[in-house]
């Protein structure tokens, strides 16, 4: 029996064109351009226009990945997102008809800011049973949609933005096979990032519900400990399955939330900071964009070159956490997304 793998045949990323900087958010909120920098790493972030939504974004960065696999066809489209454009029906089968797809199967993954990671393994699976071929998967978030602009903790780390990627089916052994995954969730600690209202329990009909609600929540400094404890362990998970050392692995790419976080991931994974790749101080969190984003960021710019060992781990609200790794393939060239820092 062979067995069959996704491979990642191609990449693209895209973010709203405004630019708001840390001096334009401290014309309205007490913090500074030395808080941000220094207690998170983002110098800027892009933020949609009104009007602009999680599927005007996704399709952006899906068509850039279309565009770099050079193929147009998919069996199957998968939008990892936390900002659906509406709570029903999901975001995907829009995506799909807008890209030109319209019968594939196309479905949300809600996993908060691991969305990207969990939707590459359900895609995985999707091509391991016969079920696809060809999928294409997007991370995408607006979540200035949720974000209370007069709560400085998250007002100055959400951002918006979508990436994506297209796996075909593959080998095992060649580069950009998709290794071995670990995914994980703890729902005790759902209160530490959630939005509270528009769901079913605090529901938007019948009862009044405070307007605060509608917001984005976080308990930054519970979920900074729990996130480096968890993508650690997740980490090791994955690299000890896929039968590397861990210094072997020569970058790692994890959901962009705080460079402290990241730099503690490297840290206690024992590797070198400079193996972890990072383009949150010009984009900022964009949930579950981040990981693709960083990805097609870094194939643009050649941080990642084909044959690098490459650590993907995520996490996020649930809470969750995920994590699998690559060899780095050779693809095409992919247009670059992104303005650069001011
Ligand atoms: O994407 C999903 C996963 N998300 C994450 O992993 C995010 C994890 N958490 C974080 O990145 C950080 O906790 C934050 C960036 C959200 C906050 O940074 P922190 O270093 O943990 O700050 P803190 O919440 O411990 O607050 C330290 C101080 C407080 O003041 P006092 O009580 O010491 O006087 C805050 O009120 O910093 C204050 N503060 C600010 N000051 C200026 C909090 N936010 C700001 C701000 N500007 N924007």
């Amino acid at each position: 029996m062979t067995t069959r793998s996704a491979v990642l045949a191609g990449v693209g990323g895209w973010v709203p064109p405004r630019v708001v900087t840390n001096a334009d958010l401290s014309a309205g909120l007490d913090t500074s351009d030395e808080w941000i920098r220094s207690r998170t790493g983002i110098v800027q972030r892009h933020l949609v226009d009104p009007g602009t939504s999680t599927s005007d974004l996704a399709v952006e960065a899906a068509r850039r990945a279309l565009d770099c696999a050079g193929t147009p066809a998919v069996d199957a489209v998968v939008v990892a997102t936390m900002t659906p454009d509406r709570s029903c029906p999901a975001t995907a089968p829009e995506v799909a008809s807008r890209l030109g797809l319209t019968g594939v199967a196309a479905y949300d993954v809600g996993a908060v800011c691991t969305g990207f990671v969990y939707a590459l393994a359900t895609a995985a699976g999707l091509i391991a049973t016969d079920l696809a071929d060809r999928v294409l998967v997007i991370g995408a978030d607006a979540l200035s949609a949720v974000t209370n602009p007069a709560d400085r903790t998250t007002a100055v780390v959400l951002a918006d933005g979508a990436g994506a990627v297209v796996l075909r089916a593959g080998a095992p052994d060649e580069p950009g096979a998709l290794g071995p995954f670990d995914l994980g969730s703890d729902g005790e600690g759902s209160d530490l990032i959630q939005v509270a209202a528009g769901g079913a329990r605090q529901r938007l009909s019948g009862r009044p519900v405070d307007p605060a609600a509608h917001y984005f929540t976080m308990d930054g400094r519970e979920v900074f400990r729990n996130a480096v404890l968890r993508m650690s362990a997740s980490s090791r998970t994955v690299v000890r399955r896929a039968g590397w050392q861990l210094d072997e692995v020569d970058r790692i790419v994890s959901h962009q939330a705080n460079i402290r976080i990241l730099n503690a991931l490297a840290d206690d994974l024992d590797l070198a900071r400079d193996r972890i790749v990072a383009n949150i101080d010009r984009v900022g969190n964009t949930g579950a964009a981040s990981i693709p984003l960083a990805l097609a960021d870094a194939a643009a710019t050649g941080v990642l070159t084909p044959g690098d060992r490459v650590l993907l781990t995520a996490f996020g609200g649930g809470l969750t956490w995920g994590s699998t790794v690559l060899v780095w393939p050779q693809l095409p060239p992919t247009e670059h997304h992104e303005e650069r820092a001011t």
